[in-house]
């Protein structure tokens, strides 16, 4: 009998409607070529259901998701809704509640993109953001008060734990093991000479346990040169949520659009399920048109195959967008005249054909 994997699929908000049934095309696609199955069900939460329910998923929504192997992903977020929402009532909460605390960015660049690096080859820009997914910067523990008087006040506060540093280190060095053996700590430690100071003493503890992986550490600020200046440094980075989180939009762009970066939330020990989703948002300013790109969405079901133990399948997607790439089939955000639709076919078709191929 063949494995079923359940599968939420949640499109979200804006161009998810149109990327994750792209993905999902996909999906499909090598599920039948490597005889697996793929029970998928719609949950139709985000800022479109909170307009019409006043919340972004039902009370009993994080229960819900945890009778799945993963979850699929879009974005959410809508110009009509508050902006200060989407990632406290839906995104935090889920990475949260289903301890994904991992959030694992890929930038790599494909065939026949042109990097605003151009000059730099595919074996250039091919590394791995990290991004501590549970503490730091983002706990939004904080509070505001008498925000309309003269002594109006804000403060939000980071926190890190030892055990929360501890696990993302044992992930990033052994996914160093499994790449070039090289890990890179990008931190702020000079001046954030309580929270980051921490974070590197704990890294630096973990490292020793991994004598055979090359470590290092590096600040933010030279970091985000060094991503458009030489690239090819990288291999695994780890670094803090809020850091991450800006570092892979920065990964994305050098790569050469948004649209291309996939990315997992992921809970390694699989204690509950990981959630993959594209680094970037709903992109309202483009939705319903067919020209988003949906690569990262197609890379996000690539990484969740890997996770869930189907890594031929995983590769399969991954030369079916090299391939698509290559021939020069690109949405509008890469300067192509293909639409959302002949993006997703064009992978589907070479995953089947290769199929014909092996055959
Ligand atoms: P965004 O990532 O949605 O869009 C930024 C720019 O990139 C836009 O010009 C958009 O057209 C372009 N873009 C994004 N994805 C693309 C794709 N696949 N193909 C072609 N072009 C693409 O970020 P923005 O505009 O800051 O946020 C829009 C909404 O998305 C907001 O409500 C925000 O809160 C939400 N958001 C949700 C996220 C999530 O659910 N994980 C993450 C980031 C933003
Ligand atoms: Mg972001």
């Amino acid at each position: 009998m063949s494995k079923t994997y359940k599968i939420a699929v949640v499109n979200g908000d804006g161009i998810g409607a149109e990327i994750v049934p792209a993905g999902v095309s996909v999906l499909k696609a090598v599920a039948k070529k490597y005889g697996f199955e793929l029970d998928t069900t719609e949950l139709s939460w985000g800022a479109g259901y909170y307009l019409k329910h006043g919340a972004f998923m039902p009370a009993d929504g994080i229960e819900q998701m945890k009778k799945f192997d993963a979850i699929y992903f879009g974005a959410v977020g809508l110009p009509e809704v508050d902006d200060t929402l989407p990632a406290r009532d839906y995104t935090f909460k889920v990475r949260g509640e289903l301890k994904q605390y991992v959030n694992y960015r890929p930038v790599k660049l494909f065939d026949g993109i042109l990097s605003p690096l151009r000059d730099k080859t595919a074996a250039d820009i091919d590394f791995v953001v990290v991004r501590e997914n549970n503490e730091g910067e983002f706990v939004q523990t904080g509070k505001t008060m008498h925000p309309e008087e003269a002594g109006g006040m804000a403060m939000d506060t980071s926190i890190f734990t030892r055990f929360g540093i501890e696990r993302i280190a044992h992930y990033s060095f052994n996914l160093a093991r499994k790449r070039r053996s090289k890990v890179t700590n990008v931190t702020k430690s000079n001046t954030l000479i309580n929270s980051l100071a921490y974070w590197d003493k704990v890294i630096a503890e973990v490292a020793t346990q991994y004598p055979d992986v090359e470590y290092s550490k590096m600040y933010i600020d030279n970091a985000s040169a060094s991503f458009v200046l030489r690239p090819e440094i990288f291999d695994v980075i780890v670094t803090t949520n809020l850091f991450g989180d800006i570092l892979s939009d920065l990964g994305g762009a050098i790569m050469g659009s948004l649209g291309l970066g996939g990315s997992g939330n992921i809970n390694p020990e699989k204690e509950f399920p990981s959630m993959f989703e594209p680094i970037h948002g709903s992109a309202p300013d483009i939705a319903g048109q067919n020209i988003a790109n949906p690569i990262g969405q197609i890379w996000s079901a690539a990484i969740m195959l890997e996770h869930l133990g189907e890594p031929e399948a995983a590769n399969d997607i991954i030369a079916g967008i090299q391939h698509t790439t290559a021939k020069g089939n690109l949405t509008k955000d890469l300067k192509g005249t293909s639409t959302t639709s002949e993006v997703a076919h064009s992978v589907v078709a070479y995953i089947l054909s290769e199929k014909m191929a092996n055959t």
